[in-house]
Formats: C-alpha cells, structure tokens, sequence
C-alpha cells in the first residue's frame, strides 16, 4: 500500500497537502465509461463540488464527461477547464442573481430549479437577456437514504428540490413562462449511499411521477437522478473502484425510461473519492494518562469531515515500518473535535513521519477552499 506514494519526493514538500493518484482517477473514469456505455442513453455528469482541482477537472473533462455545478463558481471552473457549455447543469437552492446571469451568457444545458421563485426569477433575467433557458425541476421524491443524517437530501424535511404535490403547477406555470424551456426531472437523494435499495425506492418513486405526467401527455426529454453512490472508506482491502456495475444495472432493471428520454447522472464522490490522499507530518507523539496522541500538522481545517459527520478516513504511517501501536490521531486546531480517528493503529509514529489519510479526493480540498471562500465574496466554490 506504502509503495504507491512518491515519499522521497514528500519528504521535500511541506505539508500538510492533498496529493491524487491520477492513475486511480483515470482507471475509475474508464470503469464509469465502460459500464455506463452499455446503456446508449445513460449520460454521465460528475459533481464540480466533490473536487474542483484544476487538474482533477481537466482529467475529467478529458474522460467526456458534462460537469454539475452548484455555484456561478463552479460554473465558471468547469468552462475554464473546457467542459462544453452544452454539458453543464447548474443547481442548488440558493442561486444568485450574478450566478443565473453568468450561467445565461454561458449558455449552459440547463438549470436544475428548485421553487417556484427561482423559475420566476430565472425567466426574468433570461427575458432580460433575450433569451430561454432550459430548465428541469429538481422534485422531492420524500425517499430515504441509508447514509448519515447531514448527507440526506431527499426527504421532505429537507429544504432540497419541489414538493411532489407542487410538480404539476410548477409545470404548469413554467409552460405559461416565454423565457423558459421545461425539459427535464431531477432527483437526488443523498451521498454515499451504498445500499441500491434506496435507489430501487428512487427509481420507484419516479416511475409514479412519470406516470402521473404520461396522464397529462407529457414525456419529458431528461431525467437526471443525480449522484450518491459511496465508495469503501474503511475495509482493510479498500476496494479502490467502486461498483459502477452494479449501480448502472440497477438504474437499468428499475427505471422505466421511453426511448426517447436521456437518462442523466451526477456523481462526485465515486468519481473523485479514492484517488486522493491528505499528506501531513507528525508534529509531537505526546503520551496522556491512558493513551498516546500522534499531534499532526493537518486539522480540520484541512479535512472537515471526521469533525463534521464523524466520518472514518483510513489512516496511515507511510514512512514507518516499526511495530504497530494505538494512537488518537488528532489535529493542531484549539477545538476537541479536531480528531482524525481514535485508538488507530499505526506503525509506530515518531516526530517527522507522514501520514496519509486515504479516501479524501472528495469533499476534502474543495471543503477547505470553501472554509477560507466563506470570508470572501460568494465566488467560487461553497461548502458541499
Ligand atoms: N447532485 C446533487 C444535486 C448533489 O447535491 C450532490 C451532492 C451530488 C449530485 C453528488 O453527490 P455524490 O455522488 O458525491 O454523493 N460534504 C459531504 C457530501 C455532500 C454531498 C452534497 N451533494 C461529505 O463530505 O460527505
């Protein structure tokens, strides 16, 4: 496992920094390429905000994938690194004028719309403009995710998407609107999700919504179901590619889709999730009254999600080959919660050793460049 880091080239860099396998990336993409191509209208988006690393995107983007963004930020990032206008989807329940202006004058796919005033808005500042924008209606299904409470979007108490009850006067009133185009549905019921019964429930729930508008005699030309799909954070054999496979087929046997209707999907964190590593130096190995503390040079400020959602990122001594020994690995940040892991065993830490924490190509980077964006002016890239 050691062997796949560059350590000589580490030892000479400061740290604390996020380091990605590129051929990681690049085997996932291929795997995502080749298990959703068996479907001819399966589309594949990946989530700007699981990782917007200039050269993250721009592999990516060399894969053929569009780009799902969430701020004119990210708008913005993904046109930088070349991903076609006619790619890109635009969501999030708070879009700001400046960003629906800057998606417009792109000429983006479409907007993902998420209440009956944004449409409103949307429609005023494309006439503005002269133009239509394409729009879907990003609906919640009121389905469940197995995954933790923070990361679940699709239940009704959560603020994402339009009531099912309000889907019909939502079309309604975007087919009265002259600078609006209703294509599409969206969905999207939360992250790392590794159980496809919930996306069963999905698929479920969305065959209903389609009947109900097949009664109206609407078809309509785009389904997007967004993303979700987890990946192995901390089995002992990491399964470094996740099962696409399966997912796709599970899309395939459950959706009812008319020939006519493109299926699109949206992930982020299966995509990005296990090529990148955070790289960071032991700083002091402090022994407590009952345990040992390994003190690294990286915090929460650098990888949010153990403090945020008690998530588990596998943890390694990469220069070490001593005897294994337990440690709380904890940041240098004043908060109680700056823990990476408790009673981890390492090989034996000492002052200057790196540790890599695995699994953290997504929502790692990104999170931290939004921590330091939300003291500057909403641009570029929010907490996802
Ligand atoms: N589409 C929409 C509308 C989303 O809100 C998200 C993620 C995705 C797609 C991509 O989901 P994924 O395939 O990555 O599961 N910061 C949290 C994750 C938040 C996910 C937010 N939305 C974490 O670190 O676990």
């Amino acid at each position: 496992m050691k062997g796949i880091f560059p350590i000589e080239k580490f030892r000479e860099l400061q740290t604390p920094f996020y380091y990605y396998d590129t051929k990681v990336l690049r085997d996932t993409l291929a795997c995502i390429n080749k298990e959703s191509q068996r479907y001819p209208n399966f589309h594949v988006h990946y989530a700007v905000k699981a990782n917007a690393n200039p050269k993250v995107l721009t592999i990516i983007r060399e894969s053929g994938m569009g780009a799902d963004c969430v701020s004119g930020g990210e708008v913005r990032a993904a046109i930088k690194s070349g991903f076609p206008a006619d790619k890109v989807v635009f969501a999030g329940v708070g879009k700001s004028d400046w960003e629906i202006n800057l998606a417009l004058d792109y000429g983006i796919f479409c907007f993902n719309v998420e209440s009956v005033p944004e449409l409103e808005v949307i429609n005023e500042l494309a006439a503005a403009k002269g133009k239509v924008a394409h729009v879907a209606f990003r609906i919640n299904p009121n389905v469940g995710a197995h995954t933790h409470a923070n990361i679940t979007t699709g239940l009704a108490e959560n603020k994402f998407g339009i009531s099912m009850q309000d889907m019909d006067h939502v079309i309604d009133l975007a087919l009265e609107l002259k600078n609006v185009k209703f294509i599409g549905l969206h969905f999207h019921i939360g992250s790392q999700i590794l159980d496809m019964s919930d996306f069963v429930a999905l698929c479920n729930r969305i065959n209903e919504l389609q009947e109900r508008l097949y009664a109206r005699r609407i078809i309509v030309e785009h389904i997007n179901v967004g993303g979700g799909l987890g990946i192995d954070y901390s089995h002992p054999n990491r399964q470094p590619i996740p099962d696409f496979r399966h997912y796709f087929e599970t899309y395939a046997e459950h959706l009812k889709l008319r020939p006519s209707q493109t299926l699109h999907f949206e992930l982020g964190r299966a995509v990005v999730g296990q090529c990148g590593s955070l790289i960071t130096r032991a700083l002091y190995v402090k022994q407590g009254t009952n345990k040992k503390f390994a003190i690294l040079d990286a915090g929460m400020t650098d990888l949010i999600r153990p403090a945020l959602y008690q998530a588990f990122h596998k943890i390694e001594n990469i220069t070490s080959d001593e005897a294994v020994e337990a440690y709380d690995v904890v940041g240098p940040i004043c908060e109680s919660s700056d823990v990476f892991g408790k009673a981890i065993d390492l090989n034996q830490v000492k002052r200057g050793d790196l540790l890599a924490l695995r699994s953290a190509g997504a929502y790692g980077e990104i999170m931290l460049l939004a921590t330091i964006a939300a003291n500057c002016p909403k641009d570029i890239l929010r907490m996802n």
